[in-house]
Order: C-alpha cells, then structure tokens, then sequence
C-alpha cells in the first residue's frame, strides 16, 4: 500500500486529463468548476486503495474512481439546490456562481459523464460496475428524498434519521470501495464485506459532517455554518437533543425549529447552546467513534495484511478527527 497522499495525487492527475471544458462552455464550466475546488477526494481514493488493498494495480481502478468523484460532484450541486447552499469548499456553489437553471442541466450532464467511465473497462467488469452504479444512485435520490421530507417533520425517529444517511451518504461510500473489489476481481464474499466496512465509514462520515455543520471553523470549514439548522433539518444533533433535553429544552428546540428568521444568527447560537446543554453534542461524537469502530470490526475480517488494513485504519481515524 501507498501514503494516502499518493493515491489522491494520481487520482487528481488523471482527472485532470479527463475532464476539460468544450462548447456549450455553460453546461461544461460550471462541471470544471466544481471538480476544481478540489474536496478531499475520499471517495475515488477509496476506491483506489481497495484496488491496491486485494492485491491488484490501482491504476486500473481510475475510471471507476472517476466515475464515483464526477457523480458525487453531480449530487452536490443538486444538493446545494436543494439545501439553498451559498458556499461549497470555500468558494460560491455553482447555482449561486451561474443560476438554478445551470446548476440543473450542469449536473444533468455530470451524472451521464460519471456513467461513461465504466465504459473503458471489458464486458463483464462493466456490467457489474454499471450494476452497482445505477442501484447506488437510485438509493441517493432516496436518500435525498427522505432529506427533504424531514425537513417539515417533528416527529423524525433517529431508525428513520440512519435510514435516510445510509442511503444519501453510507451507500455511496460503500460502492466506492465495492468497486475497488470488483475491479481487482475479488469474490462476493469479499465484495461485501468492504462494502459494509464503507458504508459504516460512511454513517460515520455523515454524522461528523452533520455535527461539523453546526459546530466547524466558518474559516475553515467551507460551507455556510449553521446550514442545517436555518433549513431545520432533522440532523443527529438535533434529534438527540430531543431524546436527551428536559420538557423545557424539547419546547425551545420545536419552537426554534418553527421559525425562518430573516437574520439566523440568533436561531443558530440559541439552537447549538441547546445542542450543548442537552449532551447532544457529546453524544454524536460518541456515535461517531462507535460507526467507526464497528468499520473496524468489519475489516478485521477481512484475509489481508494487518499492515495493508492499518492503511485503512489510519484513514478512518483521519476522517474521525476531520474539521472539513
Ligand atoms: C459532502 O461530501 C457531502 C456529504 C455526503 C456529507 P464531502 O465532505 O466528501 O465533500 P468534499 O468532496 O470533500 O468537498
Ligand atoms: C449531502 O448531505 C448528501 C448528498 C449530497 C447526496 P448534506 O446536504 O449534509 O451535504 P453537505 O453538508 O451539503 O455537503
Ligand atoms: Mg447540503
Ligand atoms: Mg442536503
Ligand atoms: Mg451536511
């Protein structure tokens, strides 16, 4: 196995070989745009490092890497249509750069390039990445689905809340490194435990990114702080909080949650100190460590090297104490 490091530098090396800008410019700017503002690459490194992990040449895993990073960049610019997002890695997000209508048809196109990096590989390869693919994909849309129906619901239960990020967030993570298998030619046993290892990651991940939304560094963090909660989504912060908040602090939550204030500083500082008193916050971090250890469980199954699943180990860890 590499550093992390290697394997996302050949990633944004080949990305960049792959993707440049034709006419009509605005439907391909705004797709350059985005996978130019760089994120953390985890999803195709994944992939990469699962290639690598079962023994077989990384590099013939690019395409599907590709593939995985180009769709995910689909779903964030619809996502940021969705949530009213200004801000995505720092810099304005493509609706707000361009207009909704761009944000639409630029990400129309993304998911229809992502599909076509499978291409390149023979017959059977691409039938099951394709296979894969197109389930991962639907199960997102579910996912967002549940997403924005809970954003007018109180009665949101955290079984219903893991649902909804297993399947807009775990599952993707998952496929990532499932497709990192099925490239190296891995049998179905195999396949599934990584993939199980991802999409434990990848509850793991959802929730960090939820507590970072209300509690990360505006200078650091690259989306707007305090999203969530002006959109009054049902994140495991705030259902936490209900679970764990006396009658009085359930009250002030439903309450804050009732409103859309014109300026949301207020909402927001009043609906994190509710985060914090109730233990909500303490907790999540919790949940976090515990999603990542049953991940680690999982991989301790797995018939490789300890040295090659401490690679895994460590990323694990990394993404656990992120603050992007
Ligand atoms: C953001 O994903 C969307 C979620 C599923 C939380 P990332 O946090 O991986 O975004 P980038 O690609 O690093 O910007
Ligand atoms: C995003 O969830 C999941 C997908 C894009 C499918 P969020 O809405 O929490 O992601 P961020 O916080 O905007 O990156
Ligand atoms: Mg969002
Ligand atoms: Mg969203
Ligand atoms: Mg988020």
């Amino acid at each position: 196995m590499h550093a992390i490091e290697q394997y996302r530098n050949e990633f944004i090396g080949y990305l960049g070989e792959k993707i440049s800008s034709k006419e009509p410019t605005k439907l391909y700017d705004p797709v350059i745009y985005i996978l130019g503002l760089g994120g953390k690459r985890l999803r195709p490194v994944l992939t990469l490092m699962t290639t690598d992990l079962f023994g077989a040449d990384y590099r013939q895993a690019l395409d599907a890497a590709l593939a995985i990073e180009v769709f995910h960049n689909f779903s964030l610019v619809h996502d940021d249509i969705m949530d009213d997002a200004p801000l995505r890695r720092g810099q304005r997000t493509v609706h707000e750069k361009w207009d909704i209508n761009t944000g639409i048809l630029s990400g129309d196109a993304m998911l229809i390039l992502a599909y076509r990096f499978f291409e390149n590989y023979q017959s059977d390869t691409f039938r099951e990445l394709a296979r894969l693919f197109s389930k991962t994909a639907l199960e997102v849309c579910e996912g967002q689905q549940y997403d924005m129906d809970f954003e007018t619901r109180d009665d949101v239960t955290i079984p219903e809340y893991l649902r909804m990020i297993e399947y807009k967030t775990a599952v993707l993570v998952g496929a990532a490194m499932k497709m990192g298998g099925i490239v190296a030619g891995v049998s179905t046993k195999e396949q599934d435990l990584i993939y199980d290892f991802g999409k434990n990651l990848g509850i793991a991940f959802q929730l960090q990114d939820d507590y970072l939304d209300a509690f990360g560094d505006p200078k650091t963090f690259g989306k707007q702080v305090g999203g969530d909660i002006i959109e009054n989504k049902k994140t495991i912060l705030y259902l936490l909080a209900l679970q764990l908040g006396g009658a009085e602090e359930q009250k002030q939550l439903l309450d804050l949650y009732s409103i859309q204030p014109r300026d949301p500083e207020g909402k927001i500082n009043s609906v994190k100190d509710i985060f914090i008193t109730t233990g909500a916050a303490e907790r999540t971090k919790e949940e976090i460590e515990e999603y990542t250890q049953k991940a680690f469980r999982i991989l301790d199954t797995l018939q490789v090297s300890e040295e090659k699943k401490s690679v895994l180990k460590q990323f694990g860890e990394g993404l656990m104490r992120r603050e992007v």
